[in-house]
């Protein structure tokens, strides 16, 4: 094991090690990515793996983030001269693996790409020069010699259409690029440490591998045709080792889950540029924080039959509209007949456009979706330029609208549902009024709470019930800052008015409000009587909140003569 480096001195370094016979492992550690997609939200960093297998032939399993360009090759050419590879293995095309692919044929044009049909033709339009290339599929075998004979196991939609997985026969290592990965990076290669590991192990699979649930379980079931697997080594994150069938079967128990879900919500979407996908995740994202499977459906890799298979399940349809002049243009119109055809009245939509010009083809179909007697959940979403944190803030709060929406008799149901002397005595547990303000990035939020109380004093600590489809809940994360403003008593009316508005998706709820920074960023009302800056520390999950334990590093009051408004409740069953 390697020592432990300082965060703040090491922004991007390489670790080179072996990790089986003849196979080298080359981890590009980013240790404090901060772009705001939704599976970074735990702030952890990231790594991308490559590996080098070394036999009578020499194989490369995918490169790096083009970020690392000087880094990666510079470890590459100090353990293997480039000319001398045979093969590289892309185990799907995202730019955070295959960033470096065209760099490498300029060095080293003797490679033959190793991959599915679907990646060689991305790769045609990445790369811009000619290649040797074997297309896979699954089962195939490639031997590399002395043992090392590697069998192609096919998992499309793992979170790409194009995603391999590569099974090595002689070191039972299973190269698997996104799928078990995670976004955590340390100076420790393997596992060791589940808990550790735990939050970022299942963030990870809720926001990539949960949309895809179906896909996941048909996946499993190919791998489950290989022999024993000893080592799985992700793209991301630590290599699996010591936790190898616990991991796995979590992915196995979540993607049941998911599949037997009675509310489901499609998104068919386009990865054009591979803007939709991210926003489709997006989307996604706030649709699973209310309890609803969200479903993501490439339109390149369906056909009719599987449409009108999900439309028959779906009760929620999100449709991603893609620009009318994509090389699929035809095929795409014609799958969007299909769930046009199988859309009805009992189904709840909504619609987003990315890359659009001014043609907004968006409101034909919504026409659509309304003559069929389908309910619109939120406004369209156009996305004229490159999105920002503050767009996917805006899907993800719509995601969540579309959820609430489909959920709201089972949510009227559980409210009703207790005893009423029960509900009654719980509703004299009472507490202060509060909102809670948070700024991440251009993202902003803001909440009425009550469920505050102090938890700790050494750290000073609070902890924080947070309902899990709060639209702030995505800016209360591990090491996310907030503050916490006391309302006033005899003066909370107009504020609590304001913050208990229903907001549309994105909306800036700041809007005629007094604010000044604090000095973690994050906005302070001015018209509150205290205020305190805070940073989660944890999180707890209950079946309906999150409990976010956070310490507190500043506060002020305002006005020493006041008293803190105190919230006295009914029932306990609302807040
Ligand atoms: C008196 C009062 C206290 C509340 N306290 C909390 C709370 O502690 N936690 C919580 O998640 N929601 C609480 N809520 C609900 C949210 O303030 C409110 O519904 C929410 O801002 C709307 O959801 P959104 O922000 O996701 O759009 C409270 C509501 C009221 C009226």
């Amino acid at each position: 094991m390697v020592a432990l480096t300082e965060k703040v001195q090491t922004r991007l370094t390489m670790q080179t090690l072996e990790i089986a016979p003849d196979t080298i492992a080359l981890r590009s550690l980013d240790w404090d990515r901060d772009r705001f997609d939704i599976e970074f939200a735990l702030q952890n960093g990231t790594t991308y793996n490559s590996f080098l297998i070394q036999s009578e032939k020499v194989a490369l399993i995918d490169t790096s983030h083009e970020k690392f360009r000087q880094l990666y090759f510079d470890a590459l050419t100090g353990l293997i001269d480039p000319t001398t590879i045979d093969y590289l293995v892309v185990s799907h095309t995202e730019p955070d693996h295959s960033g470096l692919i065209a760099d490498l044929l300029q060095r080293a044009p003797q490679i033959t790409i190793v991959g599915a049909k679907v990646a060689i033709q991305f790769l045609e339009d990445l790369v811009h020069q000619p290649f040797e290339r074997q297309q896979v599929k699954n089962g195939d075998r490639l031997d590399l010699g002395n043992g090392h004979v590697l069998e192609f196991v096919s998992a499309p939609n793992l979170h790409w259409p194009d995603t391999i997985l590569t099974y090595d026969h002689k070191t039972q290592t299973l190269f698997t690029c996104d799928v078990f990965g995670m976004h955590y990076c340390d100076d420790y290669t393997y596992d060791e440490n589940l808990s550790l590991l735990e939050p970022d192990y299942k963030l990870y699979y809720d926001c990539l591998m949960g949309p895809n649930a179906r896909s996941v379980l048909s996946a499993l079931k190919r791998m489950n045709e290989l022999p024993p697997i000893a080592t799985i080594a992700t793209g991301h994150g630590p290599l699996l080792q010591h936790h190898v069938t616990e991991l796995v079967d979590r992915y196995r128990r979540w993607s049941q889950a998911q599949a037997k879900a009675e509310t489901m919500v499609a998104i068919f979407y386009l990865p054009e540029y591979g803007e939709s996908d991210r926003l489709a995740e997006a989307i996604a994202q706030g649709i699973q924080k209310t309890d609803v499977v969200a479903e993501l459906v490439d339109l390149r890799s369906i056909d009719a039959h599987e449409v009108r298979e999900l439309m028959g399940m779906a009760t929620g349809i999100v449709i991603g509209m893609p620009s009318q002049s994509g090389n699929d243009a035809a095929h795409t119109q014609a799958l969007l007949n299909t769930v046009l055809a199988a859309a009805h009245s009992k189904q709840t939509f909504g619609l987003f456009e990315s890359g659009g010009g001014d043609d907004e083809p968006v409101y034909p179909l919504r026409n659509k979706l309304q003559e069929a007697g389908a309910r619109e959940a939120f406004a369209p979403i156009l996305i004229k330029e490159a999105p920002s944190e503050a767009t996917y803030q805006l899907c993800s709060e719509a995601g969540t609208d579309l959820g609430q929406w489909l959920t709201r008799d089972r949510s009227i149901k559980q409210m009703k549902s207790l005893d009423a002397d029960l509900d009654k005595a719980l509703g004299r547990i009472s507490g202060g009024l509060y909102i809670i303000t948070a700024k991440k990035g251009e993202a902003t939020s803001a909440m009425l709470a009550s469920w505050v109380s102090q938890a700790s004093m050494e750290p000073l600590g609070i902890t924080i019930a947070v309902a899990k489809d709060r639209a702030i809940e995505s800016l209360m994360h591990v090491g996310d800052r907030f503050v916490l403003n006391v309302l006033e008593e005899g003066n909370y009316q107009p504020l609590m008015k304001h913050f208990l508005k229903r907001f549309p998706p994105g909306a800036d709820r700041f809007a005629g409000i007094r604010t000044h920074a604090a000095s973690n960023g994050c906005p302070i009302l001015a018209e509150a009587l205290a205020y305190l800056e805070c940073e989660v520390a944890s999180r707890m999950e209950t079946p309906d909140h999150w409990i976010v334990y956070s310490t507190v590093d500043a506060g002020r009051v305002s006005n020493a003569n006041s008293l803190t408004a105190v919230h006295h409740r009914k029932v306990g069953n609302h807040y």
